[in-house]
């Protein structure tokens, strides 16, 4: 049975417009929308106390002032860091944002959104599905929502909360595996996405004759990315969309 399409752009803003902005942050997604970009991709994860959130790492370490395990933290513990001036000093005083507020800005915004299910090592993968699909389900509508994760036992789970009629799911990976139609038939996957280094044109070309949505990440150079397009892929991943745009790729 075909898939409800899902409106994806050509381009769509990795971790918020993450050249710009403090990646993973309000502030990230605010400025993607400024820059006229529809979609962004985000990362979430559970802190110590449960709480969804959107951050990359395991730890605080690289975009913050502070330090801990996120699997430790209490939400107000987090709060208490600054997650911009890592940045830029105009981004001083930006928080980690919980997924209820980004998605409450997303859907305020009109944005779609790929989330990716972030599983750290020995975290619990069915614990932040369960936490998050809840959410994204209720805040935005099939359009414009996407799941993606490298993790099978994130979207295996996922999927047992939604069916593929209610929310489209994406199979993260590297390369793309041998056995990407098991992989996709497993989940009914709406997409691939795979990194673009290590895409090969055969391939691509299988995936999306297959009626398959095959996304790049992290693609920041449209130059060097120009022949994929003509092997069929949907959309780049980009830390800087706008370079895309300059180099005559339109979003949609
Ligand atoms: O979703 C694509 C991309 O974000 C996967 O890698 O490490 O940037 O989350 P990473
Ligand atoms: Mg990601």
């Amino acid at each position: 049975m075909a898939l409800p399409r899902v409106d994806l752009p050509r381009l769509m803003a990795h971790r918020g417009l993450s050249a710009h902005a403090p990646e993973n942050t309000l502030a990230a997604i605010r400025a993607a929308h400024a820059a006229g970009f529809e979609w962004v991709e985000l990362d979430v994860q559970l802190l110590g106390d449960g709480t969804p959130v959107i951050w990359h790492d395991p730890g605080m370490r690289r975009c913050s002032d502070g330090r801990g395990k996120l699997s430790k933290l209490r939400l107000e513990q987090a709060r208490e860091f600054d997650v911009g001036a890592w940045f830029a000093d105009g981004f001083r005083g930006e928080r980690m944002a919980t997924l209820d507020e980004t998605l409450a800005v997303m859907a305020e915004l009109g944005m779609g959104l790929n989330l990716e299910l972030k599983v750290a090592r020995g975290r619990d993968p069915e614990a932040l599905a369960e936490s998050a699909i809840p959410r994204l389900l209720e805040a935005l509508p099939y359009e414009r929502r996407l799941v993606s994760s490298f993790s099978p036992a994130a979207l295996e789970h996922s999927r047992s909360l939604a069916d593929a009629s209610s929310l489209a799911l994406g199979v993260l990976c590297e390369s793309l595996p041998r056995g990407w139609q098991a992989q996709v038939d497993a989940i009914q996957a709406y997409s691939i996405h795979c990194d673009w280094k290590r895409l090969k044109e055969k391939r691509a070309r299988q995936i999306s004759e297959a009626g398959i949505a095959l996304l790049c990440y992290t693609a920041n150079d449209p130059l060097a990315f120009k022949s994929r397009w003509d092997w069929g892929v949907a959309g780049v991943i980009s830390d800087d969309p706008g370079r895309f745009i300059a180099a005559g790729i339109s979003q949609q």
